[in-house]
């Protein structure tokens, strides 16, 4: 449990309000509510509704505050935003999708969600609504599961050395995170700029928590959800979110896909319009202010159609990292 809870902070917030205008009011799904930092300022503009979602049960606590206040126009779901095909939304026209990925400041900051390199606890890694934690994958898949999973999602260099080193150490112990931790420094000597934990500890949180699988299925439940007009955006915070994003967004707003669209609509028109093909990412002053802002980037795209069916070859496109995350269902 978190006693004195950290303060999130909110990234490109002001970016994310200057894109979704919420001054003209409407409903706006927030899938990654956290302490519901963008929840809040949207609900301070009248006429404004907000279904935010989370799959940590922890943020219902920030959730049941704000429904004090606004009871009429917020409502929370402890529910993973892959899910999001499964809110009853009765036709409503939902003026943005919000993603802002990864984990909040709250959550690494919790001993509990063993998130954290620093932290001296069991390695869980889990956000919630989970099947496994960190410490099956490490003492359950082979080799070169666990080898597959960190050159891929944590693009690590030393990911055969540091798999078999692990097989090694949980024949005789249990691996807790600084366990892990130590061996990683163990097998990484040289000095870099980032933690020699970090590119490890980014792979097994990518994989507890399918993450990739996660953000695919995500996506394309939001571009059905939205009619014409409606905005998507994403922040994401490493490399592999934005490469599908990126993927995703221009490959639906470009002629080029139209052909996979299905019939009887307007074939000449992509489904998405995109103003931007750089991403946003924070200004000085917020670096400043936040510094784990220093990844993130914003993308977004506005719906163009009014249909619900399309086709997106985002599922193939991307079948490499799903098949790894799936190793998960031995577990
Ligand atoms: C970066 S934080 C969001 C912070 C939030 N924008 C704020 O201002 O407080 C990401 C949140 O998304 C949640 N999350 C991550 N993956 C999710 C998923 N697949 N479905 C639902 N929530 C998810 C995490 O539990 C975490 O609370």
């Amino acid at each position: 449990m978190v006693l004195d809870t950290p303060k999130h902070y909110p990234v490109l917030l002001n970016e994310i309000i200057s894109i979704i205008t919420p001054q003209h009011g409407g409903t706006f799904i927030d899938c990654t509510f956290g302490q519901g930092g963008y929840t809040k300022k949207i609900l301070r503009y009248k006429d404004t509704r907000v279904i935010a979602l989370d799959r940590d049960i922890l943020s219902k606590n920030n959730a049941d505050n704000i429904s004090k206040n606004f009871k009429e126009r917020f409502v929370f779901k402890n529910k993973k935003f892959s899910q999001l095909s499964d809110l009853k939304l009765k036709n409503e026209k939902i003026r943005a999708v919000i993603f802002d990925l990864g984990y909040s400041y709250t959550q690494i900051k919790d001993p509990s969600k063993g998130l954290s390199f620093n932290s001296s606890g069991d390695l869980n890694m889990r956000m919630g609504i989970n099947n496994f934690s960190a410490k099956d994958a490490i003492h359950k898949l082979e080799m070169h599961e666990l080898e597959k999973i960190f050159k891929v999602f944590g693009e690590e260099k030393e990911s055969k050395k540091i798999a078999k080193a692990i097989i090694k150490e949980r024949q005789s112990n249990e691996i807790t995170t600084q366990k892990l931790v130590e061996l990683i420094k163990r097998i990484k000597k040289k000095q870099n700029k980032i933690h020699s934990a970090t590119k490890i500890f980014q792979a097994l949180r990518i994989f507890v928590n399918k993450e990739i699988s996660e953000l695919i299925y995500g996506l394309i439940s939001a571009v059905k959800i939205l009619k014409k007009d409606g905005i998507l955006i994403v922040v994401t915070f490493h490399s592999i979110e934005d490469k599908i994003v990126k993927y995703f967004l221009k490959s639906l707003s470009e002629n080029k896909s139209v052909s996979r669209y299905l019939p009887k609509v307007d074939q000449s028109a992509p489904l998405l319009k995109m103003f931007k093909k750089k991403p946003i990412i924070p200004t000085q002053k917020e670096l400043e202010e936040n510094s784990p802002s220093r990844s993130a980037k914003l993308r977004y795209a506005i719906k163009d159609q009014d249909f619900y069916e399309f086709k997106s070859d985002l599922l193939d496109k991307f079948k490499h990292l799903i098949e790894i995350e799936n190793l998960g269902v031995k577990l």
